[in-house]
């Protein structure tokens, strides 16, 4: 079912201008056809219907940031993080990213695929329905090509648009401890060239510790050679350049920016490379959120993700993430919730996602609430009442 009429639509968020009270959307072949108000809809003719009963609906969630397949869990290194321990020493004892590729290293395609999918089933059934996924828990070539190809099945498989990020310098794994250029080399001459038909972007990990501004440099540009634009995972724990490198480069994305400052700011949004904001790796390490009321007004994209993974936030729920960016962060909700629908698409250049108009995909949420001002008043129940995406209904309460 591709094609769909809803109805009795109390609140309609387009983000193609003002809400609309009394409502009406129709899809036709997977595409919005009309949105608007029900007084001026077309005759709804033999296309099936959906009555949303009063409620509000708004473009459906676009989750830009997710490091979604992996094996294991470390729940027991977030019980030592909240009795005090630092995330980085956790790392250097071995804990971190580094307990994660173990466990995923060893796991099965299969293994993986159904861990993902179970949460990618989660993630749909809260209102998503486009995701970017990112490997970086395989740091071998073999292991990240697996991530990428299970992320492709994903795709192929549920009801969830994807886009791949290759994140090989997610850390140096074990095996090149003490050679971080051997491992650069690795990833520029081994692994670039077998995940470029499989990778939308490449993402670098730069932080003090990680990798430097300089490395990074280096693997972006082997990867626009291959045609993957930069993603950067930058200002994350520390200050070290990655936002003005990102800008520099003019990816896609620099992503986290818990310490970007308004030069950073300045020089993203003047080179167009999207913020994408998550609170919630914030908020589980207990650390400062991202500026993003200073990066707004600067007149960067704002995007927020999920950023799902096992270590920093292990969360599902793009409906969490806009409540953390509204009341911790400081976003308006109207800011949060463009910015967790068409900032999120326009991060991922998916220019027909993230809105509701004419020519754009019928993905949206039916929110189980008057209006979505709901989603950050009531972070801990799941609004989505309905999913749809290309006009197929994803999910139903
Ligand atoms: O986005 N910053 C780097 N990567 C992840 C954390 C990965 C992990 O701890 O497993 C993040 O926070
Ligand atoms: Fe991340």
């Amino acid at each position: 079912m591709t094609d769909l009429y809803l109805t009795g639509i109390g609140h309609l968020t387009t983000h193609d201008g003002d809400p609309v009270t009394d409502a009406v959307v129709v899809i036709e072949g997977g595409r919005i056809t009309y949105a608007g108000k029900a007084g001026d809809a077309p005759a709804k003719g033999n296309i099936p219907a959906l009555d949303c009963g009063g409620r509000a609906v708004i473009p459906g969630f676009v989750d830009a940031h997710t490091h979604l397949v992996f094996a294991g869990e470390r729940a027991d290194e977030f019980r030592r993080r909240m009795g005090g321990e630092p995330y980085q020493s956790i790392a250097a004892s071995g804990g971190g990213i580094l307990s994660t590729v173990r466990a995923t290293r060893t796991a099965t395609d299969e293994e993986l695929y159904q861990l993902a999918a179970a949460r990618v089933t989660r993630m749909i059934a809260a209102g998503t329905v486009a995701i970017e996924v990112k490997s970086g828990y395989g740091l071998d070539t073999a292991t990240e090509a697996r991530l990428l190809d299970v992320a492709h099945r994903i795709g192929d498989e549920l009801p969830v648009s994807v886009k791949t990020t290759f994140l090989g310098a997610h850390s140096v794994p074990s095996e090149y401890e003490g050679d971080r250029d051997g491992y650069i080399d690795l990833i520029v001459e081994e692994m670039l060239p077998a995940m470029a038909g499989r990778a939308d972007y490449c993402d670098v990990f730069v932080e003090e510790g990680v990798f430097s501004v300089d490395e990074a440099r280096v693997i972006f540009e082997a990867a626009a050679g291959f045609g993957l634009r930069a993603r950067v995972h930058a200002e994350q724990l520390g200050h070290s350049g990655g936002a003005l490198l990102a800008a520099e480069l003019g990816a896609a994305s620099a992503d986290h920016l818990d310490h970007a400052t308004p030069d950073d700011a300045a020089a993203l949004a003047a080179a167009g490379v999207a913020a994408v904001l998550v609170p919630g790796a914030s908020y589980t390490l207990r650390s400062q959120q991202a500026p993003g009321p200073m990066l707004w007004a600067a007149g960067c994209v704002v995007a927020i993700a999920t950023d799902c993974n096992p270590g920093t936030s292990y969360l599902e729920a793009m409906g969490l993430a806009i409540s953390l960016a509204v009341v911790q962060m400081g976003l308006t909700v109207d800011q949060a919730l463009w910015a967790s629908t068409r900032g999120g698409a326009l991060s991922l250049e998916l220019a027909d996602h993230g809105m509701l108009r004419p020519g754009a995909v019928g993905d949206l949420v039916v929110l189980d609430a008057p209006s979505p001002v709901h989603i950050a008043y009531r972070p801990a129940t799941n609004l989505a009442w309905a999913t749809v995406r290309h006009g197929a209904i994803s999910h139903r309460v």
